[in-house]
């Protein structure tokens, strides 16, 4: 893939037969699809094969959190499938980062596969200061965002996945060549439903992420291959 920011679609579905015929309208307008936990905790690796047949570059988000040994057990599960973006969290510390980065490398090479971009879940956006606190973080959140991108990458994590908002900060800390993909993104004028600090694609882009993932804009879309192709426009012309 080249450097313009990618556009990940989000299939949020446990249904394989309307995900693959999804896909297949959307194809030609997105840079790959986003497979989540529903997905594959329904439907497995056979689910992600039966996609990935498709042709587009699958990003895997089970974000992975446990003790280095299993993590890295996990990963040699996963690496036949190829993703890749795969997902973790950050929090799980450096010697888990570490064992995933050795493991997915390691596989990869083994298989003769292309290792997967590792990505680090930093604070969910479903946690507030409120939250963090009860765990016994204080100060603010975008504080502990950026602890944990900083450790991500000192654990050759290759990126991480962040609200729009937090681009700028991120990119102060850590610079170029760390990727920042980030969700929570709405066509101007769209509905948000959840998502409660949005931005549109260009304005993403312009920010500074290196791909958007974009769920509902699109699969919720009266037709998904116009909306699809619309987001592309505007994001190429950021
Ligand atoms: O439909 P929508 O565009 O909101 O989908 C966004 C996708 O990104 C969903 O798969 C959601 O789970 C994911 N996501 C998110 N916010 C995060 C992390 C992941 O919306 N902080």
């Amino acid at each position: 893939m080249d450097k313009r920011t990618r556009i990940f679609t989000a299939l949020d579905s446990a249904d394989l037969d309307a995900v693959r015929a999804l896909a297949q309208s959307i194809a030609g307008a997105v840079d790959g699809l986003k497979l989540g936990l529903e997905f594959f905790t329904a439907l497995g690796p056979a689910g992600i094969r039966g996609i990935a047949q498709l042709g587009l570059p699958i990003f895997l988000d089970v974000k992975l959190h446990d003790i280095p040994h299993t993590v890295a057990g996990a990963i040699r599960s996963l690496a036949p499938l190829a993703p890749y973006y795969l997902t973790l969290h950050a929090a799980g510390g450096t010697d888990m980062l570490n064992a995933a980065r050795e493991t997915a490398h390691e596989e990869a090479a083994r298989l003769g596969l292309t290792p997967p971009r590792l990505l680090a879940v930093t604070v969910l956006t479903s946690l507030d200061e409120g939250d963090l606190a009860q765990q016994g973080v204080a100060g603010p959140a975008q504080d502990q965002v950026v602890r944990l991108a900083e450790l991500a990458r000192r654990a050759g994590i290759d990126g991480i996945v962040s609200s729009p908002r937090e681009i700028a900060a991120i990119r102060a800390a850590l610079g170029d060549g760390f990727d920042i993909v980030v969700p929570g993104i709405r066509p101007g004028g769209g509905s948000v439903q959840d998502q409660k600090r949005v931005m549109t694609p260009g304005e993403a882009v312009r920010a500074g992420a290196s791909a958007l993932v974009i769920g509902r804009p699109i699969t919720s879309a009266a037709d998904p291959a116009q909306a699809a192709a619309d987001i592309r426009a505007e994001v190429d012309a950021a």
